[in-house]
């Protein structure tokens, strides 16, 4: 029921934050959707939620290669209440959503989040004690700055290829939010399996792909009819459509169409949700039993420059 009150709270300071300094309206989000978080996390865990300081939201460098379609974008997104507001509403959503399918935090006992970047989302699991928080990226910059300001968590800078640097079937559940919307095709199928090893069988893994609302958003109707022919479309750094972030990173942008996801990630995962939004966001879990997985060879001195002129 809070729940529900703060979802319409969060909803109606969106609308505000175009009428009042975005800071204001988003302050009144923040805090219901911390209280809803911490209460949801406290009703399952009772003394193990230990309160823990939120921290510092992104430093400018590191937010600008994370969450910016524009600058418009980049500024929304490091304003300090709008930034811990999303990230708690996205993980409380994530958890009650998974306990639909089962998901236990009381018998969580690890988790992974690929992709971390600031540490936005990973950050607020420091609250469930003796739990293991692990956070990766392929960007140096970011693990950087999150080693600098956010203690209690295993941070690691990884390679654009598999593997992870973590024995297999080592979590519970794992994450990746707005990452698989940047890897490249020829590598995602390599990252799915690599997600799927390093969680425990029936471990969950939650992660988003660009959907239709972005297609239209961000893709010129050239580009969609592209897409919609290929099945799939990938943006470079030099391309018109890309986003701030592909161009400061010299990244990819990655769309997919919905055949080609069910696809990729079914012939590893369990699908048990799809569900559209912004991104869409795949709900998956890793079955008992798993087939024998190609293995996977470490491209460990490709870089970002040298990757993307290996795929132009
Ligand atoms: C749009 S940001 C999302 C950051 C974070 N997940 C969040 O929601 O705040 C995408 C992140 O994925 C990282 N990334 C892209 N490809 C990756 C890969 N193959 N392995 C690890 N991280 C990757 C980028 O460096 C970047 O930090």
């Amino acid at each position: 029921m809070g729940g529900d009150v703060n979802d319409r709270i969060y909803k109606i300071s969106k609308k505000l934050a175009h009428l009042l300094p975005s800071g204001l309206a988003y302050r009144g989000a923040h805090l219901a959707a911390r209280r809803d978080f911490e209460r949801f996390v406290k009703d399952r865990l009772g003394p193990y939620f230990v309160p823990v300081d939120e921290g510092l939201p992104g430093s400018h460098d590191v937010m600008l290669t994370t969450a910016a379609m524009n600058e418009h974008e980049l500024r929304t997104s490091m304003e300090a209440h709008r930034y811990f507001a999303r990230a708690y509403q996205t993980l409380r959503g994530w958890l009650k959503a998974l306990e639909s399918y089962s998901f236990n935090l009381r018998t969580c006992g690890a988790v992974l989040e690929l992709g971390c970047s600031s540490a936005r989302l990973i950050r607020h699991f420091r609250c469930m004690e003796g739990v293991r928080v692990v956070g990766t990226d392929a960007d140096s910059k970011a693990i950087e700055w999150c080693r600098a300001n956010i203690p209690g968590i295993e941070f690691y800078t990884n390679e654009l290829s598999p593997p992870l640097p973590f024995r297999a079937n080592s979590f519970d559940l794992a994450f990746a939010a707005s990452v698989f919307t940047h890897v490249p095709l020829e590598f995602q199928q390599a990252w799915i399996e690599e997600m799927c090893r390093v969680l425990r069988p029936g471990g969950f893994f939650i992660c988003t792909v660009e959907g239709w609302f972005n297609q239209r958003r961000q893709l010129s109707a050239e580009e969609r009819a592209r897409s919609r022919a290929e099945r799939h479309l990938t943006l470079f750094p030099g391309d018109p459509s890309s986003s701030l972030s592909t161009k400061a990173l010299d990244s990819w942008d990655v769309f997919q169409l919905r055949d080609q996801v069910i696809a990729a990630f079914g012939s590893v995962f369990k699908i048990l949700d799809y569900k559209p939004g912004v991104q869409d966001m795949l709900i998956l879990q890793k079955p008992l039993e798993v087939k024998v997985l190609r293995t996977l060879s470490a491209h460990s001195s490709v870089g970002l420059k040298s990757l993307a002129v290996a795929l132009n």
